[in-house]
């Protein structure tokens, strides 16, 4: 095993966050940027929609705020929606200083825009215009462009792509690095003053999913080994239409709906305004389950999006991602019908960490989505997630070092309105009758991901659950017991193990909340409202 330089700080993930916060830090700080893959591929290059923040004439923080708080079901922090909103417009001009370009109106054109001419769409939930996109539909793919140019001309900044990060290092309880294996399958330690974990979401533990295959969980895993507690993962949220077109699994933004499409069952009703007077644009757990619901009804496998009354040439203009990617399935974009069905699609729990990113465990912190600062409740306000990354990228980057070298201690309201759970991560009451046959991780992997997407979706109830957690820790445990653990096993062991970790949480959450739909608690429990689940792993004997 091999051992490098230390570094004053490490980062896990190339999207928005981990990006931000490699960018902001001074460059006298020497930092370590870790990607799984090659730099560039995270789920932010695939966000559509854009960056919710308030800079319209008619628009302030304290709207965002409020439907932020509506979208969320109760359960967000207020005190860090609050921070995302208010720091949002310097955020965003500190993006605009990275050279990212938002959409601007042309002269004279008659748009929803800021006083100085950046264009505002809306999506669901919003009661204002104010989402700031790019390429029309391309927006994380600019902001991402933009980024990565800039990390460039960085040479505080030290790349290691292709590398899967695999455990944390600790010693007396405290992170001191990380230990990872290049695709060569070179193993080495790397020590840091702090490790940010930015690493992303989950989607990739569900069959059917708007995200890259490469949202593995991998953080959360890494996290949990570490000792960190991980809060709400129960609440997954589920983009109501991805298309569906021979097997594809592609995210249709919801920024379309802002544009006026309908939602349309298969006998061409448009059938939001039964389930919500604000009908297409309701918070996205409303119209996921409303179209499973008539899915459910007609026993069909999607539903339809509907541009047919809006301005042909107008829609291919304004999202030539998504015309082009429904030209590839032999749809035109403004006068077919597009099958649509939900897809796992974003991880509102996961590492729980205060509103400067510090995780339970001292010195490793957490920022975007792999983190859990509270400001996505039990259900995320669109465009909020690309936001959460860069200012609490920016944030967690300002105090890093400073907080470093503070008394540790967590003041976190996140915290103190989380009920902790310690959970025993042990595999051995599986029967070993079960362990004989040695399955392919990809075979693992497909069946893990079946399971999550039948028993622990948009409905769920306790006997699906139970039965999804009993299933889950015995592919774990005829995973883990393999003779020779490579990159693609250990990913496969995060997957099963988040997954684990997800059901059990969903068994806990005994309500309905959010995106978080039980069958047999069909109600919210006032008891429930605004208490977090946190689970936190049994420490192991040293
Ligand atoms: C979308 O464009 O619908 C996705 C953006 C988001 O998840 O906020």
């Amino acid at each position: 095993m091999t051992h490098c330089q230390p570094f004053d700080v490490a980062i896990i993930g190339g999207g928005i966050a981990g990006l931000s916060v490699a960018l902001r830090l001074s460059e006298q700080t020497r930092v370590a940027l870790f990607t799984k893959g090659q730099l560039g591929e995270s789920n932010t290059r695939y966000a559509q929609g854009g960056l919710a923040v308030a800079l319209g004439d008619d628009d302030s923080p304290e709207l965002h705020l409020q439907d932020t708080l509506a979208a969320g079901a109760g359960l967000c922090d207020e005190e860090a929606v609050r921070i995302l909103v208010e720091q949002a417009p310097d955020a965003v001009r500190w993006l605009i200083e990275m050279g990212v370009q938002f959409d601007r109106a042309q002269p004279g054109e008659d748009a929803h825009m800021t006083p100085d001419g950046l264009l505002l769409g809306r999506e669901g939930a919003h009661c204002r215009w104010r989402v700031l996109h790019a390429g029309g539909d391309a927006t994380g793919a600019e902001i991402e462009r933009a980024l990565l140019a800039a990390i460039q001309t960085r040479s505080s900044i030290e790349l290691y792509e292709d590398t899967f990060v695999q455990d944390i290092l600790l010693r007396d309880g405290r992170c001191v690095g990380l230990q990872a294996t290049r695709s060569n399958g070179e193993t080495f330690e790397l020590y840091a003053q702090s490790v940010v974990l930015a690493s992303g979401g989950a989607g990739g533990l569900w069959l059917h999913t708007s995200n890259p295959s490469g949202a593995t969980a991998d953080g959360l895993a890494l996290a949990w080994r570490a000792g960190a507690a991980l809060a709400d993962l129960e609440f997954m949220q589920f983009h109501p239409t991805v298309l569906v077109a021979d097997g594809s699994s592609h995210l249709i933004s919801e920024a379309v709906r802002g544009e006026g499409a309908y939602l349309r069952n298969h006998a061409g009703e448009r059938f939001m305004p039964r389930y919500s007077a604000q009908e297409e644009l309701a918070p996205r757990d409303v119209v996921a389950r409303a179209i499973l619901n008539e899915m459910l009804t007609e026993k069909t496998d999607c539903q339809y999006l509907d541009l047919r009354h809006l301005p042909s040439q107008k829609m291919h203009a304004r999202f030539p991602t998504i015309s082009a990617l429904c030209q590839q399935y032999g749809l035109d974009l403004a006068s077919d019908l597009l099958p649509i069905a939900p897809a796992a699609h974003y991880c509102m729990g996961g590492v729980l960490v205060d509103t400067y990113g510090r995780t339970t465990v001292e010195g490793l912190y957490a920022v975007g989505e792999v983190s859990c600062t509270g400001v996505h409740g039990a259900n995320r306000l669109a465009s909020n997630s690309l936001l959460e990354g860069l200012v609490y990228g920016i944030r967690i980057a300002d105090h890093l070092l400073p907080l470093d070298q503070l008394q540790w201690e967590h003041t976190s309201s996140l915290q103190h309105s989380s009920q902790f759970f310690v959970y025993e991560d042990d595999l051995e009451s599986i029967p070993s009758s079960r362990l004989t046959h040695k399955p392919s991780t990809a075979q693992v992997s497909r069946q893990v991901r079946q399971l999550m997407w039948e028993y622990v979706s948009l409905c769920r109830d306790h006997e699906g659950l139970l039965l999804a957690k009993q299933q889950v820790r015995e592919l774990r445990a005829e995973v883990q017991s393999l003779d020779e653990l490579d990159v693609s096993c250990l990913e496969t062991l995060n997957m099963l193990l988040v997954s684990e970790l997800v059901i059990t949480a969903a068994l806990e959450r005994c309500e309905s909340r959010g995106s978080h739909w039980r069958q047999d608690y069909q109600l919210s429990d006032q008891d429930l409202a605004a208490r977090h689940l946190a689970f936190v792993p049994l420490p192991i004997d040293p």
